[in-house]
């Protein structure tokens, strides 16, 4: 047991070159732990909310020292002399000090820097790795989620083609990714993805596109004809690398499609369609016939409650359909979308609920409940904080879906494997039974 004995922010930057916050706990034992946020560009409304300084003069308004401000002279008073152990008592505590629904007083990016960095300090105290602290901080033996044993690491889900919100002139939906199903190794799994990456730019170049990357080190080229045409340029780097389709690798989408939506429409300029719920639905459909499409994220808006259980009900049998925007990592949503048949899959961002507490919280009502768990990287600005790595381990998430390019990025996969390594073959991995929740 330790004491906290001090709580220190700064103003640093993301991946992004927006700023974000770090924060530092040091507990009466000496024991230092640090930790940052990251920072979403195409954000759900019904997230947390990030308090930016609105001061134009300083980052075009885009500064956190308000943040920083709020941790250091009204969060860490209160916290100094709690046992650092207590997570959940902390999380709470801090909850209750900002009284909003959505963290509108002291802003989710101070409070989630404070709950993991007093979660980052315990850990170190208590000489554990993160994933194994997080079991035993919110005795997650009662899931059955074993304390050092029982670990089913995740499958690497990389962006490899992007546009959206996360790129200029690209396609009009977000994310193309490729998921890694191998059952043998996440180093085995992480090396494949990173060939197929690579053999991808190839293709690229050779049909005459760019290789530019847009926000989150995926190729964003621009010129290409349809929505559809990365699927094929995919498919074809895929095949060129020598892995198998269903076997080895399949295909993820984020279209996210709630930044397209207006008046019960979406604008899909590229392919110069403007589809109503139903045909948008549609549109998937003819997708999953032709391409090993095995998650599909945020195929609806987040406004468009009323059509998610339709999606679900016609391809839920076949393909993850996971909720992003539409749950933003939020435990009250998730029941809500459980009740409603709405997804058998969810996205997990750290910074969209706030705390490491909630956050855990959705978790386990998602592994009650059968839906699988996807814990992701941020579009705007990422640090090289891996928490979300060792989040996924505690958890038995599915995928973490992150990278495959820039430093911020691969450090998450350069962790994944540093567990790999640690746990001495004393684990599995998801591979092809990602659905079964393990
Ligand atoms: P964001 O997008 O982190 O930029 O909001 C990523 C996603 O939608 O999954
Ligand atoms: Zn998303």
């Amino acid at each position: 047991m330790a004491k906290i004995k001090q709580i220190i922010a700064r103003e640093i930057l993301s991946s992004g070159s927006t700023p974000s916050v770090e924060v530092k706990c040091i507990l009466e034992s000496g024991t230092v732990g640090i930790a940052s946020v990251p920072y979403g560009a195409s954000a759900g409304i019904r997230e947390a909310f990030v308090l930016l300084d609105g001061d134009k003069s300083r980052f075009m308004g885009k500064g956190m020292l308000k943040a920083v401000e709020n941790v250091n002279k009204i969060i860490a008073p209160v916290l100094v002399g709690m046992e650092g152990e207590n997570q959940k008592e902390i999380d709470q505590k801090i909850i209750e000090l900002d009284g909003t629904e959505r963290k509108t007083n002291l802003g989710a990016n101070a409070i989630l820097g404070v709950s993991l960095a007093v979660a980052r300090a315990s850990a170190n105290d208590q000489k554990l790795p993160m994933y194994n602290y997080i079991r035993k901080a919110f005795n997650l033996e009662k899931y059955g989620l074993l304390q050092g044993k029982n670990y089913v690491l995740p499958n690497p889900m990389m962006v490899v083609i992007e546009g959206g919100a996360h790129a200029d002139q690209s396609t009009d939906l977000q994310e193309y990714m490729i998921s890694m199903i191998g059952n043998d190794s996440v180093k085995e799994n992480v090396r494949k993805g990173i060939e197929i990456y690579f053999t991808l730019k190839k293709v690229l170049k050779d049909k005459g596109y760019n290789s530019n990357v847009g926000n989150e080190g995926a190729f964003a080229p621009n010129g290409l004809p349809t929505n559809e045409t990365p699927l094929e340029l995919i498919k074809e780097a895929v095949e060129k690398s020598g892995y198998e389709f269903g076997k080895d690798v399949g295909i993820s989408l984020d279209p996210a499609v709630s930044e397209i939506f207006e008046n019960g429409k979406y604008e899909l300029a590229k392919d110069g369609k403007n589809l109503n719920s139903e045909e948008m639905i549609e549109y998937f459909e003819n997708w999953i016939e032709k391409y090993p499409i095995i998650t599909l994220e945020d195929a609806l808006a987040e406004t468009d409650w009323g059509n998610w259980p339709k999606l679900l009900e016609k391809i839920g049998d076949k393909v993850s359909v996971v909720g992003d925007d539409l749950t933003v990592t939020n435990p009250k949503l998730l029941q809500k979308v459980i009740e409603e048949k709405a997804i058998n899959a969810i996205l997990i961002k750290l910074n969209q609920i706030g705390t490491l507490s909630e956050t855990v919280e959705c978790c386990m009502l998602a592994r009650k409940n059968g839906i699988m768990t996807i814990i992701s990287h941020r579009g705007g600005g990422e640090t090289n904080d891996t928490t979300m790595i060792d989040l996924a381990v505690a958890v038995n998430a599915g995928f973490v879906k992150v990278g495959p390019s820039r430093g911020e990025r691969v450090e998450k996969y350069n962790r994944l494997m540093e567990i790999e390594d640690e746990l001495l073959g004393n684990c599995t991995v998801a591979g092809s039974n990602f659905r079964k929740i393990i």
